[in-house]
């Protein structure tokens, strides 16, 4: 029976059903029959709920909000959406890297930071971590480095010492890893996190005058965060904890917000600057180049379809709006092949007709057909034409964003700045940015993980891997890991051959 308030149920077609309940068989008794389609259409439906998870940042989730401009960097760039007063619509999604669609929220793990901005010049995607920094300066290394930190071939486990591998033969890591190892490499929650775009963009400006350009958006809730053991305990008690406290703050009203800054570099400096500007591992000093407020970012809205609107989104570091532009960090240029081809094969060649990823401006293109196509496509279906098709704005949108670059084709690191290594930042921020207590608990922590199955020769190299960022800070690591392994087997005591505990699943 349907009540009064009840709408009744319908096949996938609209034809009213008969029965929730009862499939259709001969008799009570008797054998289910073919011709029940609608049973048929259930058990179909069902199997195919599931769309491959995310390669990397397979667990997340997001919510929608607003950014509005509050400064004026319109002197540095012509993007719409940064225009002083300009509010535009977002969707964002949070994650963690290594794990999977149902890991918990609580590892230590980089946190994914992706805002599709809908701006009035098509859609702006801002595909950033929690962090300044990452691990590696080259694409070629990116899938490697993911593969380190996913499972194994044979055991299907997770395991610190490929993790420790690579990382201590990939000397680029390590100001990522300091900043992973310390406090902020578990956030208390998404609302208590920052969000950078990490990689330099470029900024152009009415005038056609060029700039380089980092984001920081700025939590206002206050950077908060778990320590190892908060965060393993919240790991089994609320395996979604940051989802949850996401959702629930902001179905309570309690809105979430950010505030953006940017660093801006003049073109020029690039050049001459004391290091690589481009290279992923590096921050730009705030002595060298100060923040400069753009805005606020504000999350209000949950979705009411977490697939259909958080799952199938579809964020590419590639959209990129008039007056945003890529630059010469080959990381980001391979990061614009690399997620649109993620999506057609995840969710489909027409991914970006879904709602949510689709622009809130009239789509104009001559892409047609595919599977599951829904925007309509008109006559003429070729360009150039002469029957009133759409065409380029060469006059207006003609110079693409652009810097200078010749040299033999080559593979090689670029090093070409004083100050490349890859030591000093992180060496840095273990002397200057953390504290006394904050750098006991960086030692425990890295103690921690490397007893957590690390064994020789990457133990050693990983003992010489901190003694290159912090020589004192290298010291302490290898006697803590030296007396706890001692501890626990005796005979591994002094040669550094730390048991496998059972704690693989940590990140
Ligand atoms: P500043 O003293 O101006 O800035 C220090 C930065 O460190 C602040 O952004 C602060 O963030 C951040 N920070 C504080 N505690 C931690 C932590 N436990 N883990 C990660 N970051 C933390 O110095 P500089 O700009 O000269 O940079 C010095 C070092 O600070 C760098 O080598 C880098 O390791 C680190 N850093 C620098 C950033 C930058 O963009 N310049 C950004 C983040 C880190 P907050 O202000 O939010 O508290
Ligand atoms: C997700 C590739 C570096 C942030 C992904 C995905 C791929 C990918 C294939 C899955 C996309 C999907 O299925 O939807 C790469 C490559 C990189 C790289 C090839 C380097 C060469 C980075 C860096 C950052 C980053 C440096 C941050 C600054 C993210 C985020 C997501 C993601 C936030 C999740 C987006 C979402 O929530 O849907 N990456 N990545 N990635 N990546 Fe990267």
């Amino acid at each position: 029976m349907t009540s009064a308030s009840q709408q009744p149920t319908t096949s996938d077609a609209g034809i009213p059903v008969e029965s929730d309940e009862h499939s259709l068989t001969v008799g009570p008794a008797g054998p289910i029959l073919l011709q029940d389609s609608y049973l048929i259409e259930q058990m179909a439906q069902f199997n195919r709920e599931r769309i491959p998870e995310r390669q990397p940042h397979a667990k997340g989730s997001g919510a929608f909000g607003h950014f509005e401009v509050t400064g004026n960097v319109s002197g540095y760039t012509k993007a719409a959406l940064f225009q002083p007063g300009t509010t535009t619509d977002l969707v964002i999604r949070f994650s963690t890297v290594a794990g999977e669609r149902g890991s918990p929220d609580t590892w230590r793990d980089p946190r994914g930071f992706a805002v599709k901005f809908y701006t009035s010049e098509g859609n702006y995607d801002m595909v950033g971590n929690n962090t300044p920094v990452f691990f590696v300066k080259d694409p070629m290394k990116f899938q490697h480095f993911i593969r380190s930190q996913k499972r194994r071939a044979d055991s299907n486990l997770r395991d610190h010492d490929m993790q420790w591998d690579f990382w201590t033969l990939s000397p680029e890591s390590a100001h990522q890893v300091t900043w992973l190892m310390g406090d902020r490499g578990i956030p208390r929650s998404w609302r208590h996190m920052n969000g950078y775009t990490s990689h330099t963009y470029m900024w152009i400006n009415a005038q056609g005058e060029r700039f380089w350009v980092k984001y920081h958006f700025k939590t206002d809730q206050g950077v908060e965060t778990f320590t190892q053991d908060e965060g393993d305990q919240m790991a089994s008690a609320d395996t979604d904890y940051h989802t949850r406290d996401l959702f629930e703050h902001i179905r309570d009203g309690d809105y979430p917000s950010w505030t953006l800054h940017v660093q801006v570099m003049p073109y020029g400096d690039a050049v001459g600057y004391r290091f690589n500007p481009f290279d992923l591992t590096k921050v730009w000093p705030h002595s060298d180049y100060p923040l400069i407020k753009v805005g606020k970012m504000t999350l209000d809205r949950n979705p009411t379809d977490n697939h259909a609107e958080i799952e199938q989104a579809a964020f590419q570091p590639n959209n990129l709006v008039p007056g945003i532009g890529p630059s010469p960090d080959r990381m980001l240029l391979a990061r614009l092949f690399s997620y649109a081809d993620a999506h057609r094969y995840r969710i489909g060649a027409n991914y970006q007709q879904l709602p949510v990823n689709a622009p809130v401006v009239p789509v104009n293109t001559y892409s047609k057909d595919g599977a599951m196509a829904y925007r309509k496509t008109a006559d003429p279906v070729y360009a150039p034409n002469s029957k009133g098709g759409p065409a380029a704005d060469t006059a207006r949108h003609g110079s693409p964003p652009s810097w200078y670059a010749d040299g033999d084709i080559t593979r090689a690191a670029y090093v070409d700045h004083s100050e490349d290594d890859d030591w000093g930042q992180a060496g840095t921020m273990v002397r200057e940015v953390l504290d006394d207590a904050a750098r006991d608990r960086l030692v425990d922590n890295v103690v921690g993980h490397l007893l957590n199955g690390v064994t020789e020769p990457v133990l050693v190299r990983a003992f010489e891997y901190w003694s290159n960022i912090d020589k004192t800070i290298g010291k302490r690591i290898e006697q803590g890991v030296r007396a706890k392994a001692g501890e626990k087997d005796p005979k591994a005591s002094g040669q550094g051959s730390p048991a496998r505990s059972s704690m693989q699943h940590k990140a």
